[in-house]
């Protein structure tokens, strides 16, 4: 259905609860129809906090010299890549932080390949599905990690709002670029996934709006976004910019259902921020229509070191731990696990048909 501006602008703002359950309804009637109930998992493995960018509200931004930085070797990316496929988890998520330079691009390059090999089995011939999150990386470099075998990219857009974009990051960072890498990224063929942050110092309800537009209008097939949390060690610290959990929790789950309403086919994260900011916020968002869970799979020794805000969850559980305790917590919701399978977002499969 197509929705006008001010009817998204409504359902963003929904504050009653018997409201809210409405549009939680209706997001996820949506849901079953477009996709079905299943959840899918993805691995995540953020196997590098080096950063090259500085971006005001991230915390493992370059400037921020308290944290420790790691780089994870083969040997142990491989073995998360291979315990996430043997929790069945059908994909994986490589993240790090941005770096452009040519040992990081082979890098990435021969840890993709080996993971595809080393993940085959009977359920998944060509090894498990490989999304990259990697930043902004020229068109070569995309294309080699595509013919490496990623098939899926996440890159944010962070605010479609080119002012609040440009108040958020340093001057070298440009939207017009940013743009740029999603559109190539489409080119060449990947499965593509942005997003945003939500409750943004500055960012209204229209500009969250033209958000949801934005996905829709570069034809994105999945979606991650959750809600802005000041790290300490940031010049968006909370003692500048105070917040409002309670809000920012609320408008999480109300664009994850607007979205879902205006979106319908593609494949929405239920993230990890929103269970920073309450137990049990993963879950709730795949209540309000999301259908994709990304549980990390990065060891433990570093897990602590990739902070992108503060409160992050799961920090001293074992990697076999997060994954039994995903799935029970799934499971309880009523929702199917779809393991041993890609989990391809739908709308890929439907561009240009609806
Ligand atoms: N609060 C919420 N999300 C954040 N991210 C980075 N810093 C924060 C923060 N302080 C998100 C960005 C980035 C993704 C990997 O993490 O949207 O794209």
């Amino acid at each position: 259905m197509a929705y006008t501006k001010n009817e998204i602008i409504n359902m963003l703002a929904t504050v009653a609860d018997d409201e809210v359950e409405k549009l939680r309804q209706q997001a996820y009637s949506v849901m079953l129809e477009n996709c079905g109930s299943n959840v899918y998992l993805r691995g995540l493995i953020e196997f590098s906090n080096i950063c090259t960018n500085n971006c005001n509200y991230c915390g493992i931004r370059k400037s921020n010299h308290k944290v420790h930085r790691y780089q994870l070797n083969r040997e142990n990316i491989l073995q998360s890549a291979i315990m996430s496929m043997k929790s069945g988890f059908g994909s994986v998520v490589l993240q790090s932080g941005q770096r452009q330079d040519a040992e990081f691009v082979g890098f990435v390059c021969s840890i993709v390949r080996e993971i595809k090999q080393i993940t085959k089995s009977e359920m998944l011939p060509n090894g498990v599905g490989i999304t990259l999150s990697v930043g902004e990386q020229s068109e070569e470099t995309y294309r080699k990690f595509f013919d490496a075998g990623a098939h899926r990219y996440l890159l944010r857009i962070e605010s479609s709002n080119p002012e609040l974009y440009a108040k958020i990051h340093p001057g070298e960072m440009k939207f017009e670029n940013r743009l740029h890498c999603l559109e190539v990224l489409k080119k060449i063929g990947y499965q593509i996934g942005t997003g945003v942050m939500i409750g943004l110092p500055g960012q209204t309800l229209e500009d969250l709006a033209n958000d949801i537009l934005f996905f829709k209008s570069i034809d994105a097939d999945m979606i991650g976004m959750g809600p802005f949390i000041p790290h300490k060690d940031t010049p968006m610290n909370e003692e500048k910019f105070p917040w409002d959990k309670n809000r920012n929790y609320r408008l999480g789950l109300n664009m994850i259902a607007a979205t879902r309403l205006v979106l319908e086919d593609v494949n929405i994260a239920s993230t990890t921020s929103l269970q920073a900011i309450a137990e049990g916020g993963r879950e709730h968002g795949l209540m309000f229509g999301a259908n994709v869970i990304m549980p990390q799979q990065t060891c433990q020794e570093v897990r602590n070191e990739y902070l992108l805000y503060d409160g992050k969850p799961f920090l001293n559980e074992t990697i076999d731990e997060l994954a039994s305790g995903v799935k029970q917590k799934v499971e309880a919701l009523g929702r199917k696990i779809a393991f041993n399978t890609f989990g391809d977002p739908l709308h890929f499969f439907n561009r240009g048909k609806k």
